[in-house]
């Protein structure tokens, strides 16, 4: 039989709700209950896993199977919700999966703590399944984290400078988003013993994808309906982020427009009411049609990548996520 999206879409929601019950079980039980129900409600908000997926994803790619993974796939998923609740508090942000962000929800010395718990026991699953090449897995998931933390240095250090470059916020992006999804193809890769080749693909697969879904983020922040993205829509623009769309709007106006966006930078964010006349602005530029050509070119380089993996039902999942990723509305 033909794999179509629809057999792909019913893995998908299979592996997902797997990878939930995983993540329910990691602190099911555990006690201090200050810690682990504040954790239990991170964990079960509406994420999309697409962390875990990709570990399983790569797994399989280079000939293993998804039972040699579930472990790390949790895992990568708890280090990301980790660095979720600590996002939101340097953000300033008050919803996240549709809910109230874990600091709003409890309080800061909660939110940290919950943030370090999650990433001990991040550490605590990603450590059962390293039977072999446990060094390269390590090694990768470690050198993840570190670039993580780089990234959210160079964000916060972005809000406050007057100019940041596309090429500097590439960067920023790649560290802070993109190293981990990289992460995720490469400790697949892995845990299904691929060849140095393969891992090489999927780890460049990784980190395209990241680069494309964070500029795609970027973009939903200030297009997307906020009851499908559980997010506050103007969020980057409140807090004075150069995302890809800003950059993009500054480099393209002049005038009025200019003056209008380097407020941004003086006042250090927007007010809630403005953010309308911004998305406007944003139209009007074009920066939002750049963003998603953006998006484009970063996801093809990611399929040219993995034009390696030989079996054709291994590859065209890949494909679909890709493709799927596109048109994700959160
Ligand atoms: C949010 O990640 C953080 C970014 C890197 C943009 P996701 O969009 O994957 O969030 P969830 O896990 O699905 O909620
Ligand atoms: C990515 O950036 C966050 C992490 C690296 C955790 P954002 O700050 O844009 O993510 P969201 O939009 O809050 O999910
Ligand atoms: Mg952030
Ligand atoms: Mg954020
Ligand atoms: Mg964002």
């Amino acid at each position: 039989m033909r794999n179509n999206s629809n057999d792909f879409n019913q893995i998908y929601a299979t592996e997902r709700r797997k990878i939930n019950t995983i993540l329910y079980n990691a602190v099911k039980n555990r006690q201090p209950s200050s810690l682990y129900k504040p954790a239990a409600y991170i964990l079960h908000s509406d994420g999309k896993r697409l962390r875990p997926f990709l570990v399983l994803l790569s797994a399989k790619a280079v000939g293993g199977e998804f039972k040699s993974a579930y472990n790390a796939a949790a895992a990568v998923e708890l280090l990301h919700n980790f660095t979720l609740v600590h996002d939101d508090i340097m953000d300033n942000a008050d919803k996240r999966r549709g809910r109230l962000t874990l600091h709003k929800k409890y309080d800061h010395n909660t939110a940290i703590l919950v943030g370090d718990s999650l990433l001990s026991v991040a550490y605590e699953y990603l450590l059962k399944d390293c039977n072999g090449n446990s060094k390269s897995i390590l090694n990768s998931f470690t050198k993840g984290l570190e670039e993580i933390c780089e990234g959210q240095s160079l964000d916060t250090e972005f809000e406050k400078r007057k100019k940041v470059s596309l090429e500097e916020y590439v960067e920023m992006i790649k560290k802070k988003t993109a190293s981990m999804v990289k992460m995720c193809c490469e400790i697949g890769t892995f845990l299904g013993n691929g060849k140095p080749a393969l891992v090489k693909a999927l780890s460049d697969y990784g980190l395209n994808i990241g680069i494309a879904f964070q500029i795609q983020d970027d973009l939903l922040d200030i297009t997307a309906k906020e009851e499908k993205f559980g997010k506050r829509i103007g969020g980057d623009l409140i807090e004075g982020k150069k995302t890809y769309l800003f950059i993009k709007a500054i480099e393209k106006s002049t005038g009025k427009e200019k003056q209008m966006l380097n407020k941004v930078i003086e006042n250090k964010g927007i007010r809630i009411n403005q953010v309308n006349k911004y998305k406007e602005l944003y139209e009007n530029l074009g920066v939002i049609n750049d963003a998603k050509r953006a998006i484009n070119s970063y996801t093809n380089k990611a399929l040219k990548s993995i034009d390696a993996i030989k079996n054709k039902g291994n590859r065209e999942i890949l494909i679909w996520l890709a493709d799927s990723l596109i048109k994700r509305t959160k």
